[in-house]
């Protein structure tokens, strides 16, 4: 696999380079609600732009299905951008059309600029891999052929998509340092990482996390689970779980999970639960056997997090994707904060898996520095612990 330190040793000053960033933020409107991936990808874009490098930057934003729309445009992103780099970055109006090329065109030695929303256009993510591979040459064409692709956006390595996979074959191809960063960790994990390993796993569906449960189990030492999916676990042992989120078709996997690994899976003793999803909801701490009829949980309770802690504070390693509760409404964020809390307080290696629960971190005001690593995959860590094939690293490799 080819790196930026090829790159830079083959000459980059004055060259367009493309660097696929994840800048995939929450919003809330077109405010950024955390930029954790705006800075995550800074290292390398500026890398880059000091070593004289034209600097395109291509990313996604939300799901937008193929068409431009408005309110996932990267527009904030490029205004936070350019506030960290201290430089403008300049941002096309689309992906692959007449704003593309002149703003690649426009661009001087050192500077930076963005392709709107990569999935504004339906090739991008299209099944027909020749759809793919036509957007992603349309690229390569206006980067020109002193072009090179820097994949740095390792949130969406997981993603076979035209500007994560085809242009890797249309540009020569280099992993970013974020990527190799982001490798470097989860390769400890998947090695022999010291004991115990645990795993703390929320979020809101079990069928997100099976496979994951399921490679890992034989791996490590305990599975905390919090999140919305403790209660397909809790239904599955037969307890009343209200109006809690249930998958019903995920019981019998449960049952069996819970059969087969009994000593390791541990779900929560005491859950919060409340009249409504709302920040002004009546709300109630209960043991897991007493949640009451039509009332809904919504983080895990004191108990719980006293448990879990135990078990985090005496860990080696610790891997956790997936916060425990809402923690975005306040009555509802301390399973989340307490966990978190608990591998900060801990001398275990511990990665943060990306998405909501990197963004928990900072949100609940955490610090970053009391985790060894927190990823910015959510995805493509679940995957690459799993051990499927990321198309968007194995395509660097051939
Ligand atoms: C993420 O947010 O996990 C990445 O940016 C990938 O986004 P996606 O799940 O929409 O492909």
């Amino acid at each position: 696999m080819n790196t930026l330190d090829d790159l830079f040793a083959e000459g980059v000053a004055g060259r367009p380079v493309l660097v696929r960033a994840d800048l995939n933020v929450p919003l809330d409107g077109d405010t950024i609600t955390d930029d954790g991936r705006i800075r995550a990808s800074l290292p390398t874009i500026a890398r880059l732009a000091a070593a004289g490098a034209q600097v395109v930057v291509a990313a996604h934003l939300g799901r937008p299905k193929g068409v431009p729309d408005p309110s996932l445009s990267l527009a904030p992103v490029a205004a936070r951008l350019g506030e960290l780099l201290g430089a403008e970055v300049a941002l096309a109006a689309d992906v692959v059309g007449p704003s593309a090329k002149s703003t690649v065109d426009g661009l001087v030695d050192g500077a930076v600029a963005m392709l709107e929303n990569v999935r504004f256009d339906e090739r991008e993510t299209h099944k027909v891999t020749a759809a793919r591979g036509m957007m992603a040459l349309e690229i390569a064409q206006f980067m020109g052929p002193e072009g090179a692709f820097v994949s740095d956006g390792f949130g969406v390595v997981h993603r076979k998509q035209a500007s994560v996979v085809e242009i890797a074959k249309e540009l020569p191809a280099y992993a970013g340092d974020l990527v190799l960063a982001e490798l470097a960790v989860l390769r400890r994990l998947t090695g022999e990482p010291p004991r115990p390993y645990v795993v703390a796993l929320g979020g809101s569906k079990v069928s997100d996390k099976l496979a994951v449960i399921e490679s890992l189990l034989p791996k490590v030492d305990a599975i905390l689970v919090g999140g919305a999916m403790c209660f397909t676990f809790l239904a599955a042992e037969g307890l009343g779980i209200g109006d809690s989120l249930l998958e019903a078709d995920m019981i019998d996997t449960c049952k069996r999970l819970l059969a087969e690994h009994a000593d390791k899976i541990m779900l929560p003793a005491d859950v919060v639960i409340a009249d409504e999803f709302s920040a002004d909801a009546n709300t109630h701490t209960v043991l897991v056997a007493q949640i009451r009829e039509h009332w809904k949980g919504l983080d895990i309770g004191p108990i719980t997090v006293e448990r879990y802690s135990d078990v985090l504070r005496g860990a080696g390693t610790v891997f956790w994707n997936g916060p425990m509760g809402v923690f975005e409404l306040a009555p509802f964020a301390e399973g989340t904060r307490g966990i978190a809390q608990s591998i900060v307080d801990s001398e275990a290696f511990s990665v943060v898996g990306g998405g909501d629960s990197a963004a928990a971190v900072r949100l609940l005001g955490l610090p970053e520095d009391g985790f060894s690593h927190i990823s910015t995959g959510g995805g493509a860590s679940l995957e690459y612990l799993e051990g499927k094939d990321l198309p968007g690293i194995a395509v660097l490799d051939h």
